[in-house]
């Protein structure tokens, strides 16, 4: 059996990546200490509750299973709560991250995908922004995710630890299936913030800045589909069994939309206007993030299938209005 343990697989892009490993053949261990995951979202595979940090649970992993490779998605992502508690996001996202790293070896485990973001890079100098854009994120969560990324490269030199860093844009979108779909406690990201409006679970959608050198005045991100993501994943997984040496590469559709696009969109697939308000500009958010792709095209062999936000948005709303309250619905 194909095994590949998957951190953080109850989790939104985890869970998904679990649906489109067992699809290609994969056998997906999971280990999620469920603080922001969802058991009922872990439906293929094994399930293992407890922590990257238990290094006796690891073991314990590593003595059950043939795993060929490690995804690692466990960690914190609250950009704003790393700020006021950066002990929080350093103890998880790279502490203990660096104790999954270690016990891999021990076992000699010598592959992994990483997912890194786009905020290792800050605030960009131009876009698109390309993996040698400079990295100077500008909060502890980003700059969490460079350690790591770091971290993989002396890991390599030191041990041949071989990784794939994989720096998402906005991850959106659900399982076109139906099965699997967005759902963070407290939820912060903007599509389904947008589509709880839609559904009255919310009064209007705040849209923090209206005065940023854009066509519209509001931010601009480029946002890429779940099971592309997911792709991406899959194809790095094999470049690494193939013998790769690895390498980092940046993930979006290489198409910036605006806030104000994003509500638009997402009224026209639900078929209601959906209220925004005007709100005050969130430190660090930076006017417009938008990637390239074109190294993962080339070098992992990328074909993002949807290219569109309507398309990606669709998606979304089929698991919002099936699951109003989410997994705990
Ligand atoms: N969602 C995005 O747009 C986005 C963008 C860039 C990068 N990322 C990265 O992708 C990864 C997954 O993001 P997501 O949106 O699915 O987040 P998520 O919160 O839905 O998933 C993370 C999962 O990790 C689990 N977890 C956290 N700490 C753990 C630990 N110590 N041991 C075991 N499990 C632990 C949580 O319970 C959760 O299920 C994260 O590393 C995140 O930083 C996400």
């Amino acid at each position: 059996m194909k095994a590949i343990l998957v951190t953080g697989g109850a989790g939104y892009i985890g869970s998904h990546m679990c649906k489109y490993l067992a699809n290609k053949g994969y056998y997906p261990v999971v280990l999620d200490n469920l603080v922001h995951g969802h058991r009922e979202a872990v439906k293929w595979g094994v399930f293992y509750c407890g922590s990257i940090q238990d290094q006796d649970l690891l073991q314990q992993i590593f003595n059950n299973h043939n795993i060929l490779a490690v995804m690692h998605f466990a960690a914190y992502c609250y950009v704003g709560e790393s700020v006021e508690k950066p002990g929080k996001y350093y103890r998880n996202n790279v502490a203990n991250t660096l104790r999954l790293l270690e016990t891999m070896l021990e076992n000699n485990i010598g592959k992994i995908i990483f997912s890194s973001s786009c905020s290792i890079f800050g605030e960009p100098d131009k876009v698109p922004i390309g993996e040698s854009h400079p990295q100077n994120p500008i909060n502890p969560y980003g700059r969490s995710k460079l350690m790591v990324e770091r971290i993989l490269d002396d890991m390599d030199v030191a041990h041949g630890l071989k990784s794939i860093r994989l720096r998402y844009f906005n991850a959106a979108g659900a399982d076109p299936d139906g099965e699997l779909g967005e759902d963070h406690e407290p939820e912060t990201h903007l599509i389904p913030l947008v589509l709880k409006t839609a559904l009255g679970q919310r009064d209007c959608v705040n849209i923090f800045g209206t005065d940023y050198p854009t066509a519209d005045g509001t931010c601009v991100r480029d946002y890429i589909h779940i099971n592309d993501l997911a792709q991406a994943h899959l194809l790095g997984l094999e470049k690494l069994l193939d013998g790769s040496p690895g390498g980092c590469f940046n993930l979006g559709i290489g198409k910036g939309y605006s806030i104000n696009e994003v509500i638009e969109t997402a009224g026209r697939v639900a078929g209601k206007t959906i209220n925004s308000q005007p709100a005050d500009r969130r430190p660090g958010d930076p006017a417009t993030l938008i990637t390239t792709s074109e190294k993962a095209i080339r070098e992992l062999g990328w074909s993002p299938r949807y290219s569109d936000l309507h398309s990606i948005i669709e998606t979304a709303w089929r698991w919002h209005r099936n699951n109003p309250h989410g997994w705990g619905g």
